[in-house]
Parts: structure tokens; C-alpha cells; sequence
């Protein structure tokens, strides 16, 4: 299994790379330039293609022959950066290749979220705040989502809940719509959330899914295993 990792020098991006180096995965990791040097502890392992993930060429030639990709959809920047990163991968991975995307819980798919007002006020400020700095673009991270969402291809979008850092729980546990019981927590280890990612590849339960998940030892997923 070949595997590339958009996005492979953030910290989700790396545990994905661990976890796909424990499965014997061959992978090669795109990450900026001024990034190379944060993949260092894998740089005898991996290959790694350096550039701005939004880079179509770069893209091309990263996926080629590449069973799966998983890529880290981020907010940064006003230049379509998420849009432009998730576009070039639905057109140039393989036809076969499983596509998993990482965001958070604000990006919905059918509208059928049920998001608290503190969730929603902190969206709406973060949102707010970075466009007035020019940092943040969730615009275009919800445009990436709706193009992947519209997509044919065998996608997994994964949301994230809020991460924390720490020992492995396991594999998250997931649910179609925030708002549910089990994600009530709001709170998964990012080594995790990372796990789920790297999961999904071989999972095709999961194709046109796409999950919100929750760590499985957090107080919500343990009380709804009791009932
Ligand atoms: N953090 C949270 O609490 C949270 C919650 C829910 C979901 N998520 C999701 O988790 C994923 C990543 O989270 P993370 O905690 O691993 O974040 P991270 O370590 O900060 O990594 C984010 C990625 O963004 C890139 N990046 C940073 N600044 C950039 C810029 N100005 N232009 C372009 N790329 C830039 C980083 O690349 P470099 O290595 O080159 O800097 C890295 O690949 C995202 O999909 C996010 O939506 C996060």
C-alpha cells in the first residue's frame, strides 16, 4: 500500500506518517518548503515532495501511483489554499486511490448538524477575526468540502472535534451528526484522530461517509456503551 500524506509536517500530519509507517505503508509526505525539517525523524523512511499543497503540478506528481491519500484540509491564507489543495487531489489521485480529508466539526454535509450557541458564536468569531487578518479563509474550506462532497470519487471526510494531546485511546468512535449524544464530549487525542484518518483507508464503510468523531474513553462515547 502506497500512501501520500498532504499536509504531512503539522501534527496530525505526522502521527498519520507514524501510524502508516507501523502498518509497513510506503509513504510520501507533501509538506511546505520551510517544513522539510519537521518530517527529519522520517526522512530515512518516507519520501518527501516539498511545496504548497495547493501546487497542482506538485500534487500530481505526489499522488502517481498512490493507493490512498490523506490531506490535512486547513483555513490558512486567502489564496483558495483548502479548495485548491482538495481540487487537485480528486483530479489527480488514481481512479482506485481511497481519498480521506481532514476539518472539523463546523463543516456539514446535509445541513443536519445541531451545533450549540457556544460552538457557533466561536465559528462565527474565528471566522470573523481571521478573514479581518487575512489568515483565515472558512470560506474556502467549506468550498473544498462541497466539491469533495460532490465528488464521485472514494472519499471519507473525517471531522474533528476538539484535540488534545496524549497516549493513544484507541480508535475514535463516530457518529453521522454533532449534536448526537455520544459526541457530547467534544474531545479526541490527535494521535487519534490521526488513527481514524490512517483507519478510514481500509474501511469502505466509510466511502461518502462523513464522520464526526469523539475519543473513545471520553465521557460521552463511555456512557453511551452503557446504554
Ligand atoms: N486543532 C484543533 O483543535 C482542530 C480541531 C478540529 C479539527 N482540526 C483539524 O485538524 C487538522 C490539522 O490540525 P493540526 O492540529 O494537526 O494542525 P497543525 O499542526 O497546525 O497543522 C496544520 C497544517 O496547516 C499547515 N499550515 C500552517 N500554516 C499554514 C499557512 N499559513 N499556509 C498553509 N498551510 C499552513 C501546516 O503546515 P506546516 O507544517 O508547513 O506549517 C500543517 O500541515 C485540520 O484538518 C483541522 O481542520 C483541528
Amino acid at each position: 500500500m502506497k500512501v501520500c500524506v498532504v499536509g504531512a509536517s503539522g501534527k496530525l500530519g505526522r502521527y498519520m506518517v507514524q501510524h502508516c509507517l507501523d502498518r509497513d505503508y510506503e509513504v510520501v509526505g507533501v509538506c511546505r518548503e520551510q517544513s522539510v525539517a519537521k518530517l527529519d525523524e522520517f526522512k530515512d523512511r518516507i519520501s518527501i515532495i516539498p511545496g504548497q499543497t495547493n501546487d497542482r503540478d506538485m500534487i500530481q506528481r505526489a499522488v502517481k501511483g498512490c493507493d490512498a491519500v490523506l490531506t490535512i484540509l486547513v483555513p490558512w491564507g486567502m489564496q483558495k489554499y483548502a479548495s485548491g489543495t482538495a481540487q487537485a487531489v480528486l483530479d489527480f489521485a488514481e481512479l482506485h486511490a481511497r481519498l480521506v480529508f481532514s476539518c472539523g466539526w463546523h463543516i456539514s454535509m446535509d445541513g443536519k448538524d445541531r451545533y450549540s450557541w457556544k460552538f457557533k458564536l466561536f465559528e462565527r468569531v474565528f471566522g470573523f477575526i481571521g478573514k479581518l487578518f487575512r489568515a483565515v479563509d472558512l470560506q474556502d474550506q467549506y468550498e473544498a468540502t462541497r466539491r469533495i462532497f460532490a465528488s464521485d470519487r472514494k472519499w471519507t471526510v473525517v471531522r474533528g472535534s476538539d484535540l488534545e494531546e496524549g497516549e493513544s485511546q484507541g480508535l475514535p468512535v463516530w457518529s453521522r451528526h454533532v449534536g448526537d449524544p455520544i459526541l457530547a464530549s467534544n474531545l479526541t487525542r490527535r494521535i487519534d484522530f490521526a488513527l481514524f484518518m490512517v483507519h478510514a483507508i481500509e474501511n469502505d464503510e466509510l466511502i461518502h461517509e462523513a464522520p464526526a468523531i469523539v475519543g473513545r474513553e471520553s465521557e460521552s462515547a463511555r456512557a453511551s456503551s452503557t446504554t
